[in-house]
């Protein structure tokens, strides 16, 4: 790992290292954000409306209550979501390209159709993503020495399948973006110890911030999260920037220090949510790490766990929840190189983490098939196995997942990490729940159903799909092969899965082809709704025998 020197006295808060004008992942916000409108397009609207066909190279979708066909280049036969290309055309006698703008306005129609509801941010939203792609663009530089922070910091576009990716509130954003290599020192207060509210283990604090005088503890907090909130408090004193600087990952909102992670609230929108640490979670995140360390002693890969937060009692739950900080465990006992499961599906992926860089230059199929098999291998049967064995869901989408890889590139690790999407099932876990104060329980509590479809969703659909088809941009005629690969790590499962249980049923049907989960960003950002109720849609299922 790279070393982050200590600062004193610290440099300005915020400001953007410059380095040498070398921007990997080159994307074209305009492309970019048309793509991903369209993605969505044909997973939530036509396809479940059985309007998509294949065509001449090119899927044709046609949006079923505005009446409009589109067009886009198919770069291979789909397995599960196509893969598309540019230009996208909509069909006016002959085809006319169209932009985002115009894709925008055609999904907007369709989605009020289709809901009856309006929604007048939706076009605002979609725009500040394209913004923010282009102002990314033009300052990016060349990604960090270490390749950890370089992955966590690579991603460009963002999410393939969300209509406003790079979507963040207001104007600040790009002093804080981990796609501009941002870095800062942390803001830090002192709290008065009487003020203070504290679980587990937050040591890291005390060891990574300024010294405070007897009865006050230290609190960090985000420059950004800090100049919206204005505590104001006679308990809490300011005690400005210190420290060494902090590098934002993915999350934007959680940040590495070495070497631990400490996630923040925000207090601002980024893609789905309104990032903000409830005071629940807080307590949750902590009874999460208790319960989960002898389940993850008993799999095959890591979490990073989160040991404790500290917060204020102070300014009711406003600052409760504005100023509490997660701490989250650091990457540095981990074997090998861990690299962020996202910077290797990215298909405009430069750097440490592009799957040429990871297989070698013109790999031949038998590393590629070898390699994918380790990334299964590490990546599946903790996730199944957590949920079969165990009655934990984890939520395995590609930011939340870290692959540790070995010099030669091959997976050695899966990492797992957030817990406020990892849930519990009621049935193991009863006494443990029972113990906590009912919303701490609630809010980590999943019903089976709902649990095992955010598990299909994250694993296969968000996670592994995205980085065969990222293999198979390399190797097109390769993705059956990676698909099998998939059902053979699955098939295994369900051969240490008791046949009788509801589990071994689950796996049963999953290798018969039943369609699997997507989650609907599009339609869940139409609704406003929380992600938590966020709706999903079929698609194809390519473990199926005859398929794969
Ligand atoms: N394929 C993907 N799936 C999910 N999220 C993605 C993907 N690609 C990029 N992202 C982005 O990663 C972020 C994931 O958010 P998530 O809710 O997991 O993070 P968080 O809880 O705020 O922080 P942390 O992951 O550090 O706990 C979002 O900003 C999302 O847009
Ligand atoms: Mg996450």
């Amino acid at each position: 790992m790279t070393s982050l020197a200590r600062t004193e006295p610290p440099p300005e808060v915020g400001h953007v290292r410059s380095r040498a004008p070398v921007a990997g992942g080159r994307v074209d916000p305009d492309a970019a954000t048309a793509l991903a409108l369209l993605n969505c397009a044909v997973r939530e609207l036509c396809a479940p409306e059985q309007q998509v066909r294949v065509a001449d190279g090119h899927l044709m979708a046609r949006l079923p209550r505005v009446g409009v066909t589109l067009r886009a280049r198919l770069r291979r036969p789909p397995l599960m979501s196509p893969r598309l290309a540019g230009p996208i055309e909509e069909r006016r006698g002959g085809w006319t390209a169209v932009d985002w703008r115009r894709l925008a306005d055609l999904i907007a129609g369709e989605l009020e159709l289709t809901t009856g509801t309006v929604n007048p941010e939706f076009a605002a939203q979609v725009a500040a993503s394209r913004d923010a792609m282009e102002l990314i663009g033009r300052r990016r530089r060349a990604g960090d020495a270490d390749p950890f922070l370089a992955s966590e910091q690579s991603l460009v576009a963002g999410h393939r399948f969300h209509p406003s990716p790079k979507a963040r509130q207001g104007a600040d954003w790009p002093a804080y973006a981990p796609e501009l290599g941002a870095r800062f020192p942390l803001r830090w207060l002192a709290v008065r110890a009487d003020a203070v509210v504290e679980e587990g283990d937050v040591s890291v604090l005390d060891r990574l911030g300024p010294p405070v005088r007897d009865g006050y503890r230290v609190l960090p907090a985000h420059p950004w999260q800090l100049d919206l909130l204005r505590p104001e408090s006679d308990a809490i004193v300011d005690l400005g920037p210190y420290g060494p600087e902090a590098v934002p990952t993915s999350s934007v909102r959680t940040v590495y220090v070495p070497d631990a992670f400490l996630k923040f609230s925000l207090d601002v929108r980024i893609t789905n949510c309104v990032r903000k640490n409830a005071w629940y979670e807080l307590s949750g995140a902590v009874a999460l790490t208790r319960a989960l360390r002898p389940v993850f002693d008993e799999l095959a890969c890591a979490l990073l766990a989160e040991p404790g937060y500290r917060t204020v009692s102070v300014g009711g739950t406003r600052l409760r929840e504005g100023l509490g900080v997660i701490v989250r465990e650091g990457v540095r006992g981990l074997p090998g190189t861990p690299l962020l499961a996202a910077a290797i599906a990215d298909p405009d992926g430069a750097g440490p983490a592009a799957v040429s860089r990871l297989l070698g230059d013109g790999a031949a199929p038998e590393r590629v098939l070898a390699w994918w098999d380790a990334y299964v291998g590490h990546v599946v049967p903790p996730v199944l196995h957590a949920y079969l064995r165990h009655g934990v869901v984890l939520e395995p989408h590609l930011q939340n997942v870290l692959i540790a890889v070995d010099d030669e590139g091959t997976p050695v690790r899966a990492v797992f990490r957030d817990l406020e999407g990892t849930k519990l099932l009621h049935r193991p876990w009863e006494s443990f729940l029972a113990d906590l104060p009912g919303p701490v329980a609630s809010a980590l509590t999943y019903d089976p159903e709902r649990g095992w479809n955010r598990v299909v969703y994250c694993l296969f659909v968000n996670h592994l799909a995205e980085v065969a088809a990222t293999l198979a941009d390399h190797h097109p005629s390769m993705e059956p092969a990676l698909w099998r690969v998939v059902r053979r790590h699955v098939v295994r499962c369900a051969g240490d899965t008791p046949a009788d249980t509801d589990g071994a049923a689950r796996l049963r049907a999953l290798l018969a082809g039943v369609p699997l989960p997507a989650k609907a960003n599009l339609r869940t950002r139409w609704a406003r709704d929380p992600d938590r109720q966020a709706a999903y849609v079929p698609v194809p299922n390519p473990l199926a025998e005859d398929l794969a």
